[in-house]
């Protein structure tokens, strides 16, 4: 396994773009199955979760190509309905599969995704939505074996919760549905409306996606595409945070502002000035932040979960304490003892983490709980003074490519290095193009004329 070292205590400044987004390019994936044609997707970020679900639809038949950040799906054979436990576990919401192999096989065969690190992840949404549409699925063994009695008909679901991953099973489930399909207290992420507009590409016609109600008029057939997937405001907003608690300025191009809605007055409340202009994002951070007073998550267009860990690791050298509640994952907060080792303040109650900021923090040996805990440790690093060094770095390259490279563009010392034989880590994957810039023009400069442009 690799380790990442990093050299605390250096402001981060500079400019990057982000890659796509992994929680759209896992369901258009996933959705290329019911194309029976060839789907070019472009954006795609070179991710481990992204390997996962390209081996997935190998194992069903396809046809896979990727070259750099483009990956071709050719899904006009589908030889098998069933997915193995093996390549279930690969990746946590290979569940995004059951819709489309559904819908295009009559049957589907797949374990029960089972817990995670964040939480129990059930996914009755999924299944009962399913049902709802015409499939009959029984659960033995931890499989669950899915068949469509008749044919899958369109259905009114209501969601008990705006479920992500039940929203887009419905959605592509019920594209080539016969009769219409309402859904009801849909999720409203950028990713749904993503996926639906991959669908619609494909021929489907989904109206509504990325509000409450989504409805999907099915259709008998689809065919193949070209999309390009949007960027991932998660990223964007990672390195937003780190820049932040290095007390940096950053500018980030080709991003959605608006995506990240919900963060941006966060980091205001925190002393940052941000401003933003078309597909530009810069920030200033002050050389201390001040505290959030209460950071509740929620689903979209709320403040989004994926970033709670990474916000309470900023936090944590900010002046005065702030309170996250944390309302979607039962047990997120894995990464907060590995925060403490850093020095970090953090108390845990339930769903409530309450951060009593300090000046610094100081480096140690940590290890990454999972994707977005890790990301955490990365900023909590970069914020410390001295080393950190941080082993689990499996699960980051879930939902980040490249990061060490991206970091050491802003100016970051941080090195990945193979903990077996302390060789620096040659970049395996095929990395994006401009995947950060040098500054050329000074940071400083770059996010003033932003800014002038932004008052234009
Ligand atoms: C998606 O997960 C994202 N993953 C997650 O990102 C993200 O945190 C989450 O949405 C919320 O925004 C992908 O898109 C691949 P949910 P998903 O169904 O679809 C409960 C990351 O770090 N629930 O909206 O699994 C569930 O337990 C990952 O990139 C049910 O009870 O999220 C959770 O408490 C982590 N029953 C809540 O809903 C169900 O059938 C939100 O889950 C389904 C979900």
């Amino acid at each position: 396994m690799d380790k990442i070292i990093i050299e605390g205590g250096r402001r981060l400044c500079g400019e990057i773009e982000v890659h796509g987004s992994k929680n759209s390019a896992l369901p258009i994936l996933a959705a290329t199955v019911l194309s029976g044609g060839k789907c070019k997707i472009h954006n795609c970020p070179a991710l481990s979760d992204v390997d996962a679900a390209i081996q997935i639809l190998r194992h069903l038949g396809c046809k896979v190509i990727r070259e750099g950040h483009t990956v071709e799906v050719d899904s006009s054979v589908i030889t098998v309905s069933e997915i193995p436990d093996d390549l279930m576990r690969e990746m946590r919401s290979s569940v995004v599969f059951l819709g489309a192999v559904l819908a295009r096989t009559g049957k589907a065969e797949i374990s029960s995704p089972g817990g995670c690190e964040i939480g129990l992840r059930p996914i009755d949404l999924h299944l009962s939505s399913m049902r709802k549409l015409g499939a009959e699925i029984t659960e033995e063994h931890g499989r669950l074996y899915c068949s469509l009695g008749n044919s899958l008909h369109g259905a009114d679901i209501t969601l008990s919760f705006p479920s992500v991953g039940a929203t887009e099973n419905i959605m592509i489930a019920a594209a080539v549905a016969d009769g219409t399909t309402v859904i009801t207290n849909a999720a409203r992420e950028p990713e749904i409306s993503d996926l639906a507009d991959f669908l619609n590409g494909c021929g489907a016609k989904i109206s509504g996606a990325g509000d409450s109600t989504v409805v999907i008029e099915g259709v008998k057939k689809l065919h193949g595409t070209c999309h390009t997937v949007i960027p991932d405001r998660i990223e964007a907003s990672s390195y937003l945070i780190a820049a932040s608690a290095t007390g940096g300025r950053v500018c980030i191009k080709d991003i959605i502002p608006a995506h990240i809605g919900a963060l941006i007055p966060v980091l205001s409340e925190a002393g940052c000035d941000i401003t933003t202009s078309g597909r530009w994002i810069c920030l200033s951070a002050p050389p201390r932040l001040k505290r959030v007073k209460m950071i509740r998550t929620m689903p979209y267009p709320g403040f989004p979960t994926d970033v709670q860990a990474i916000v309470g690791a900023m936090l944590s050298v900010a002046d005065g304490t702030s309170v996250i509640i944390e309302n979607i994952f039962e047990s997120r907060f894995k990464h907060v003892p590995e925060l403490m080792r850093l020095g970090a303040k953090i108390s845990v109650e339930g769903r409530m983490a309450v951060i009593e900021g300090t000046k610094y923090l100081t480096g140690a040996n940590v290890v990454a709980p999972d994707l977005r805990g890790g990301f955490a440790l990365i900023t909590a690093g970069l914020a410390a003074k001295g080393e950190t060094v941080i082993t689990g770095t499996q699960h980051l390259d879930r939902g980040y490519e490249a990061p060490e490279k991206v970091l050491r563009l802003l100016g970051a010392d941080v090195r990945r290095i193979n903990e077996n034989d302390g060789t620096e880590k040659q970049q395996t994957r095929q990395l994006a193009e401009n995947v950060g810039k040098p500054a050329g023009e000074s940071a400083e400069n770059r996010a003033d004329r932003h800014s002038q442009e932004a008052d234009n």
